[in-house]
């Protein structure tokens, strides 16, 4: 890209860092900022009108705005068909949630076309990127084929790197009764396969679903295939999902709703991150976890959606960060953090979720003063810009 294509922002009435070294707080916040973006990454952050002479640039006013680093979303389920509206009427009439509704949206992904497939994959990351989503990782999982799995992942890798087989959701129908034999075809066939065309390896570990034992034999096959792992884990109920977690050195363990003295104490010695799912309690009408008490023990913790058709039909980080703050007794500034830097730590990449020189320049700003009106004044679209790699969206 030649320098005349670079994009100086000013007038960045709070700009969110999230680089202590850079600015206030462990947010990192500057006022009254500017940014230089070019060639993809930050070229400079500092003082609105102490940018470096770069050339001819395109300048763009955000006129007093807050600026933060784009949303990392580092869970969601976005490959599927149909939907289960009358679930989630039925749950609001005081029906219980339970991991068997995952079949149905197996049934209807299986029926459906690839090309219907890749319409509400556009549609969902559209959506996510307008609400200032600038990452997004994509889980297969309503396949449970070998086939099914590999198309998920295919059109998945059309919009993000951050690609996530999740192999042992539910077993499938045609294994009823033979959840071993599944574990086994995920092993030996689906994982070979389907390993080229994913960087993650997760599986769903819970009553109803798997076991850990089963669990642990997935995560290691996939980890064998060159796959890093993460686990949907303590979600419907306790479990052992943080601790399969944190013992497999896993990225990340999401929902973490019912978790125990020494999940919090194995996940504060560990490097696994805490993802939080807010989407998901509002849409089962389970309790939420709390942020709190994870985040005092010293884990750390990243907010993400979960978009999926059963449980959080939602690609909205805003939202997410409105009920973290609200429900999950996070600060705004907590919640927005663990919406950008620690959605990047749960991906286990250093170049987003920050701006600082060098970092990718995704970047949103707010029709707002400072970020903590993302919960200040929930379900407003305030994000009025977005720039992804340094090009406006
Ligand atoms: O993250 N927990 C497992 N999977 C999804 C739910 C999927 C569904 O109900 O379709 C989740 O909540
Ligand atoms: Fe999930």
């Amino acid at each position: 890209m030649a320098p005349g294509s670079w994009t100086l922002l000013d007038g960045i009435g709070c700009l969110v860092t999230n680089d202590p070294g850079i600015g206030a707080g462990p947010l990192g916040i500057l006022n009254d900022a500017a940014l230089l973006l070019g060639d993809g990454v930050v070229q400079w952050v500092g003082r609105s009108g102490r940018e470096p002479h770069a050339g001819k640039v395109a300048r763009f006013d955000l006129d007093g705005r807050a600026a933060l680093p784009g949303f990392v979303d580092s869970h969601t389920h976005p490959v599927f068909a149909g939907d289960r509206a009358d679930e989630f009427a039925a749950r609001m009439g005081g029906r219980a949630y339970t991991a068997g509704g995952i079949r149905s949206t197996i049934a209807a992904t299986r029926a459906a076309t690839d090309a219907e497939l890749a319409a509400t994959l556009s549609r969902l990351t559209t959506e996510a990127r307008r609400s200032g989503t600038t990452t997004i990782e994509c889980k297969s999982g309503y396949g449970q084929t070998v086939p099914d799995e590999l198309r998920s992942l295919r059109l998945a890798a059309a919009h993000t790197q951050e690609t996530t087989l999740l192999a042992a959701h539910v077993t499938p129908p045609e294994f009823d009764g033979r959840t071993d034999d599944y574990v086994r075809m995920v092993i030996d066939e689906m994982i070979p396969a389907c390993a080229p065309h994913a960087k993650w390896i997760d599986v769903f570990c819970e009553r109803g679903a798997f076991d850990a034992d089963r669990c642990r034999a997935v995560l290691a096959a996939g980890v064998a295939a060159g796959l890093a792992p993460r686990v949907h884990g303590n979600q419907l109920g306790p479990g052992d999902g943080v601790r399969l977690a944190v013992e497999t050195g896993a990225a990340s363990v999401d929902h973490v709703t019912h978790t125990s003295a020494d999940d919090v104490d194995a996940l504060s010695r560990s490097a696994t991150v805490a993802t939080l799912l807010p989407g998901a309690e509002f849409s089962t009408g389970a309790r939420y976890p709390d942020a709190r008490r994870l985040i005092d023990a010293g884990v750390t913790v990243a907010v993400a959606t979960d978009c999926n058709p059963g449980t959080s039909y939602t690609t909205s980080m805003p939202l997410c960060i409105a009920l973290a703050v609200r429900e999950m007794r996070m600060t705004p500034d907590e919640a927005v953090r663990a919406a950008t830097l620690g959605g990047a730590q749960a991906l286990r990449r250093s170049d987003i979720g920050v701006l600082r020189p060098g970092a990718r320049a995704d970047v949103i700003a707010l029709d707002a003063p400072s970020h903590v009106h993302l919960a200040y004044r929930p379900g407003v679209p305030l994000v009025s810009h977005v720039w992804k790699g340094g090009i406006r969206q």
